[in-house]
């Protein structure tokens, strides 16, 4: 049976996000889809060690903390749907340690290539002015561990349970919950782009690169900001063969052209950087 994986990423329980992520599920499973759910502030999380031994040996160096149990749920789920709040302008810092671990993805990219797997993302937060990171990081998020991006919710919300006083949050939860079991059941029903989104991730964020030049940061798609009726919308250039750069085919590319051979390189020249590294050894006290 399709499954659909919630997962919250706020320590308020029940907080804002957990309350829209609730209603999103129930929607979902109206839909006769099976549903899980995890809370991310229940596990522990050890930050990225910056070893690469999920590339290189196919599985993470840190074994003593539960990124298994979020691993396992994930490569089992078709669909996603993940809420956080808003901290200082974007997810919650446990949302940001989790996307660092998503090369652990990288012995899967084969199978899960192979698979239909679509992601909506909750982004609350107190006030709409401050809220500027949030849908892209959690994109980003759900880019990162190999779903496909159709839905996003932000809701204005400061104190707990607060997001309920507008009924208008949980219908729209529920209208994401139903989307994400339709997209995954019919393949259709992705949320339309609005004038200065990245078509391929709804990213509303972009790095500009001269002239009408542009770059999503979730993406990393380049582009051109055209004006057309007094909106800017961003035309990406034609992908390459390997699509966006969150495809499956894109990411076995990215390993294989560059993170792969990156090693070869740094050991041919590893002595010659022992050496240069003497001097920063000591403690910046000494
Ligand atoms: C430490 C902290 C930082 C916050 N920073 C922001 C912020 O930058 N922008 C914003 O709009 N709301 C901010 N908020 C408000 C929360 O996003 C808001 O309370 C939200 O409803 C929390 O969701 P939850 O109930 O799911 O935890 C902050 C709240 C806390 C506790």
């Amino acid at each position: 049976m399709t499954v659909v994986l919630g997962i919250c990423c706020s320590r308020r329980h029940p907080g804002n996000s957990e309350i829209l992520l609730k209603e999103a599920l129930e929607a979902a499973r109206e839909k006769e889809v099976a549903i899980d759910f995890l809370r991310l502030p229940d596990l522990r999380f050890e930050p990225c060690r910056g070893c690469l031994a999920c590339v290189y040996k196919g599985s993470c160096a840190i074994k003593n903390d539960d990124l298994g149990i979020l691993l396992e749920k994930v490569l089992q789920a078709d669909g996603l749907i993940v809420a956080a709040p808003t901290y200082l302008l974007g997810p919650a810092g446990i949302v940001k340690l989790v996307t660092d671990r998503a090369l652990t993805l990288s012995p899967h990219l084969e199978t899960l290539a192979k698979r239909h797997r679509v992601a909506a993302t909750i982004s609350v937060a107190g006030n709409s002015q401050w809220n500027p990171l949030g849908v892209e990081q959690l994109n980003l998020f759900s880019l990162a561990y190999g779903y496909r991006v159709i839905d996003y919710l932000e809701a204005y919300a400061p104190g707990p349970g607060e997001v309920l006083l507008d009924p208008a949050n949980a219908a729209r939860a529920r209208e994401l919950g139903r989307r994400v079991a339709r997209a995954l059941q019919e393949g259709t029903g992705q949320r339309p782009v609005e004038p200065g989104q990245c078509p391929h991730c709804y990213s509303r964020s972009f790095r500009l690169n001269g002239g009408d030049g542009a770059t999503c940061v979730v993406c990393n798609t380049t582009g051109r900001l055209i004006p057309e009726n007094g909106d800017l919308h961003f035309v990406p250039a034609p992908p390459g063969p390997e699509g966006h750069f969150w495809t499956m085919t894109h990411r076995r590319h990215h390993l294989e052209s560059w993170i792969i051979p990156s090693r070869d390189r740094y050991l041919a020249k590893r002595g010659q950087i022992k050496e240069m590294l003497g001097r920063y050894r000591g403690s910046s006290n000494d």
